[in-house]
């Protein structure tokens, strides 16, 4: 079943494109996405919400951080994204009218199935679950569903249901934005060309495998590792740094780079490496001084940038860059690379990379 791949999360990282393809050939056949990919009766309830709150764990928390800052900017609705076991046990208050959405790849986890009972039970009346397993119980539980086609996730890592499930995201923030009229039809096209385009995207970030596998080599000997991103790739940082730790065992940590110099930067030194997420967006220029500080402080920066940006060439700072700017989709694709490099950074201290220590691919249990 490996094929030619060493293991399972291997394998799981290089068909994402084919993964990303078939989650959309399923929900995507003409020049609009329609509401109905949700379920039946999707249309009236999507038109009815006033609101989204994501609940989910682990990986899939990551990707709901991610749609956080889709929807808010994109459909105008209120978005929250929130850890599922955090709010199921938290008083929160309800409105009817939110959008109760889950993520999950197993649809077995405990918290995320628990926390959508407690938000119907606190009086939410709309609910939506993506899922990578059809017969899950959290698809059963939910009113509408958007099932991702990731195919089955062997890996204790989640990286390909990682990358389906921001696919399902977005479409769902376009088809809200579409109906409250935040979205044009001619904005919907472009976005849908793009997504289109995004296997082959990914497919390129495949590509950079043997150099990222090399900057890995510099990561088996650390004890801790920062993971940098600003806006829509903070999240993206953060599910690096959570694949570093759990195969490799090296701490990381995530921060928006904003923060450094509110308090992480005292732990930089060059024995910390410091990996930042630097798409050509709006941000790169602020990201890029405080990628500055970090050099100043004897910090060793790998850097993933796109192909059209500029960057001095220093000693110390380690630059990849992607085929292109993926415009809305780049924390898709922004992905992949950090994927790989926990990856070989996994290979290179010997850990069983699909079976991670003390970890399970489905927490059933809380
Ligand atoms: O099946 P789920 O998506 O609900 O699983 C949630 C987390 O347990 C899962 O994403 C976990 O964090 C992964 N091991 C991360 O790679």
């Amino acid at each position: 079943e490996l094929g030619n791949y060493r293991h399972f999360m291997q394998k799981e990282i290089h068909e994402q494109p084919r993964a990303i393809a078939d989650t959309l050939l399923a929900a995507v056949t003409t020049s609009s996405v329609s509401p109905g990919i949700f379920g039946p009766g999707a249309e009236d309830i999507l038109r009815a919400v006033n609101g989204v709150r994501i609940l989910a764990c682990g990986t899939s928390y990551h990707a709901a951080k991610v749609a956080e800052y889709w929807m808010e900017s994109l459909t105008g609705l209120p978005c929250r994204a929130e850890i599922a076991s955090e709010y199921r046990y938290r008083d929160s208050v309800a409105d009817p009218d939110t959008l109760i959405v889950t993520i999950s790849q197993s649809g077995e986890t405990r918290d995320t199935i628990d926390a959508m009972i407690q938000a119907k039970n606190l009086g939410h009346k709309y609910s939506l679950a993506i899922c990578n397993v059809p017969e899950s119980a959290l698809v059963r539980t939910a009113d509408l569903k958007f099932l991702t086609r990731a195919g089955p996730e062997i890996g204790v890592a989640s990286t390909k249901a990682f990358t389906t499930q921001l696919v399902a995201l977005f479409l769902l923030t376009l088809v809200l934005g579409r109906l409250r009229g935040k979205i044009s039809d001619q904005q919907e096209k472009v976005w849908l060309e793009q997504l289109r385009e995004l296997p082959g995207l990914v497919q390129q970030a495949l590509a950079l495998e043997p150099q990222i596998a090399a900057w890995a080599e510099h990561f088996a000997d650390k004890h801790h590792a920062l993971f940098l991103g600003r806006g829509v790739h903070y999240p993206i940082a953060m599910e690096g740094a959570l694949k570093l730790k759990e195969i490799s065992y090296i701490h990381a940590e995530a921060y928006p780079a904003g923060e450094l110099k509110h308090g992480p930067l005292a732990l930089v030194d060059k024995d910390m490496p410091v990996v930042a997420v630097a798409p050509n967006d709006i941000l790169l220029e602020k990201l890029k001084s405080n990628l500055q500080e970090v050099r100043a402080r004897g910090g060793e920066l790998y850097v993933f940038a796109d192909l059209d940006s500029h960057f001095t060439p220093q000693e110390g700072l380690h630059l990849l860059r992607l085929p292109t700017n993926a415009g809305p989709l780049s924390p898709i694709v922004h992905t992949v690379p950090l994927q790989i490099l926990a990856y070989h950074a996994a290979l290179c201290k010997g850990t069983d990379v699909d079976k991670p220590r003390n970890l399970a691919k489905s927490v059933t249990v809380e």
